[in-house]
Parts: structure tokens; C-alpha cells; sequence
């Protein structure tokens, strides 16, 4: 073996120490440099609640805030997000920050197996916080990079129209 090879191993196997602050709780954690977010997030922290489709940023199913935005946990090493704060579907949920939406996709059907379930609501909380009463179509497009198999999407964008509309009359009072 040449001493190329050699070396090219001994990277490979490196690990790398990060911290970032996961639902309010400061975590660190050994990731080889490749690692993506999603994988340390549910590999390493448990946290899977954020699901793996197309590993490639089409699917929407591993959204998570980091900082606030609304990120492809697919698409961002774990490295990269180091001293971030990264908030995934559990914190949220724990939080009751997006109690309504969850309620009101339950209330209307807005799922059926549930895979797609977490990348939309991250996406939903993300439009809501940006964009108190979008219309229909600026939900759909918002949507447009979420795949959901299952429900044909209009009982989705019902129940995003419906939060919408609700806290704005919340908001009004
Ligand atoms: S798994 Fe990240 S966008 Fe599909
Ligand atoms: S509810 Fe099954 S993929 Fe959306």
C-alpha cells in the first residue's frame, strides 16, 4: 500500500468533537468530518423524529431549524454546525411552538403514514414565523419542496391556512 492510501484511511477515520446547543440542551458529540447533521442527530442523539428520504435536499423530510432557519439536515455536515443552535421536531414539540399546527393536521387528516410529517410542520412553523397570513398558493409553493406520498396535500395546506387564520384573530385580540 502506498503511502497515499495510507493516509487517505487514517483521515476516513478521524473524529472530530462538536457542540452545538439541541433543543435547549448543550450536547457534544465525536463525528467522522462527512458526517451529516441528520445522521449525528438521530444516530448519535436518538433524535429521530427527523427522517432520511432523498438525502439529497429534495424531499424535505430532514428539516430542522438551526439558528432559526429552517435547514436540510441532509445537506449540512455535523461539523458545519458546530456551536449552532439546532432545533428539531421533539423541541419543538416540547416547546408547544407548534402545538396549533400539529392539532389542526390531526384534527383534518393532514397525514396518513406520518414520514413526511416532521419536515412539514418545520417548514409550516418556518413559513407562519415569516409570513403571518400567506395565501393559498404562497403555502403550496412553500410546500413545493416537501414531498408527502400520501395525502395529495390539500388537507395540509387546509390545516397551515387554518393556523394561519387563527392567529391572526389571536393576534387581533
Ligand atoms: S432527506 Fe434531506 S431533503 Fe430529503
Ligand atoms: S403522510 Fe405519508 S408521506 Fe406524507
Amino acid at each position: 500500500m502506498s503511502g497515499f492510501e495510507e493516509t487517505i484511511l487514517d483521515e476516513a477515520d478521524e473524529t472530530v468533537r462538536v457542540r452545538f446547543v439541541v433543543n435547549g440542551r448543550k450536547v457534544a458529540c465525536e463525528v467522522a468530518p462527512r458526517e451529516t447533521l441528520v445522521d449525528c442527530l438521530r444516530g448519535e442523539l436518538e433524535l429521530t423524529g427527523t427522517h432520511v428520504g432523498c438525502e439529497m435536499g429534495a424531499c424535505g423530510a430532514c428539516l430542522v431549524q438551526v439558528d432559526g432557519r429552517a435547514v436540510h439536515s441532509c445537506l449540512m455536515f455535523a461539523v458545519q454546525a458546530d456551536g449552532a443552535r439546532i432545533d428539531t421536531i421533539e423541541g419543538l414539540t416540547e416547546s408547544g411552538a407548534i402545538a396549533d399546527l400539529q392539532a389542526e393536521f390531526h384534527r383534518r387528516n393532514a397525514l396518513q403514514c406520518g414520514f413526511c410529517t416532521p419536515g412539514m410542520l418545520v417548514n409550516a412553523h418556518e413559513l407562519l414565523s415569516q409570513m403571518a397570513q400567506p395565501s393559498r398558493e404562497a403555502i403550496r409553493d412553500a410546500l413545493s419542496g416537501n414531498y408527502c406520498r400520501c395525502t395529495g396535500y390539500e388537507a395540509i395546506v387546509d390545516a397551515i391556512d387554518a393556523v394561519a387564520k387563527a392567529r391572526s384573530v389571536g393576534d387581533a385580540r
